[in-house]
């Protein structure tokens, strides 16, 4: 029988912020299995999705409903690891250049993924980010290691959320509700670590006036480096001032910028500053093994990645990632003429 084990909070708090689930094993092979026969999802991804969506309509329901939980209610964990997933027979060299890689003849990760994602909502691509694709490869890529970005190895990826460039906003309103991430191959030195850090955590550790000043509109975002990157007059694009922390106190969403965060107060600076510590006190910490996923609430925490060792030999980390939204009626206005699920 699957069970939800729920470890305590990072923090050790009431709040339940951290959940995993594990497949049995014959449900992992008989989900390899359907997802085996599926073609390349890259043709039709509607239809791609609807055959994932097939294969884990078919898990128990405690699983299912386990997941489902996950990316419907607001006192659900923030982040939650799935364990014993189906992985490909074989696995070509990690892609050096950032991907996708040219050599991936099976799809059982890309189903997996997918799979996942469509249990939380809609698998969507941002023309500002990897060129509008679905699946991202998240690989370290020599020319990115010391940058704030998925590529980087040789620096800490500071606490952050997914963000998306977008006029109307903060960058945060029509970016993904969730980040899922699949591993495919683990780093050989087993130093790649990802944390999450749950706003709910986070704000039982401050302090009232910190939490008001994190509360007003005293901060401005940087936009994602992808974005940034395509500018040709600046190399840096900041929102309007807005709050880090928004919403009822039960339900905190939080939003920060990995490409930078400019307080605009010395109040702001020493709260952002003990926002960060606080991040690092209430983190949960998961070192993804291939077979893992790993599902991320974007807008109830914040999540960073540690250094590790990048050989650029084909042999190094290879996660995929989707970017999910509960619906993609709110950012029609983005939407790419002829073109579904890009915006
Ligand atoms: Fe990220």
């Amino acid at each position: 029988m699957p069970s939800l084990d729920v470890p305590p909070g990072g923090g050790g708090f009431s709040t339940v912020t951290f959940a995993e689930l594990r497949l049995p094993d014959d449900v992992r092979d008989l989900l390899g299995e359907r997802l085996a026969s599926a073609h390349d999802p890259f043709g039709d991804i509607d239809r791609a999705s609807a055959r994932c969506h097939q294969a884990f309509a078919q898990l128990p329901v405690e699983v299912l409903q386990s997941l489902l939980d996950f990316g419907r209610h607001p006192d659900a964990p923030g982040v939650a690891l799935v364990r014993n997933l189906p992985v490909d027979p074989l696995l070509p060299p990690t892609p050096r250049d950032g991907g996708p890689s040219l050599g991936k003849r099976t799809f059982v990760a890309e189903g997996v993924l997918l799979g996942l994602s469509g249990l939380l909502g809609e698998p969507v691509g941002f023309l500002s980010e990897r060129e509008g694709r679905l699946v991202h490869d998240v690989v370290p890529v020599a020319y990115g290691a010391a940058t704030q970005t998925s590529q980087g190895t040789k620096v800490f990826l500071s606490f952050h959320n997914d963000l998306v460039h977008d006029c109307q906003d903060c960058y945060s309103r029509h970016g993904p509700d969730f980040v899922v991430l699949n591993c495919l191959r683990a780093d050989r030195e087993s130093e790649a670590c990802t944390y999450y850090a749950d706003a709910r955590d986070i704000v039982g550790l401050l302090d009232t006036a910190t939490l008001d000043v994190l509360r007003s509109p005293a901060f401005r975002m940087n936009a994602p480096g992808g974005f940034v990157s395509s500018l040709v007059d600046r190399d840096e694009a900041y929102s309007d001032p807005v709050p880090v922390l928004r919403g009822p106190g039960e339900f905190p969403e939080v939003v920060t910028a990995a490409n930078g965060v400019r307080p605009l107060t010395v109040a702001a600076r020493a709260a952002f500053d003990t926002f960060q510590s606080a991040c690092l006190v209430v983190a949960h910490e998961v070192r993804l093994a291939p077979g893992q996923a790993l599902l991320i609430n974007n807008r109830k925490g914040v999540h960073a990645r540690s250094r590790y060792t990048a050989h650029y030999d084909g042999r190094d980390r290879w996660l995929q990632r989707t970017y999910v939204r509960r619906n993609l009626w709110d950012i029609r206005h983005r939407s790419v003429p002829g073109v579904r699920r890009i915006h």
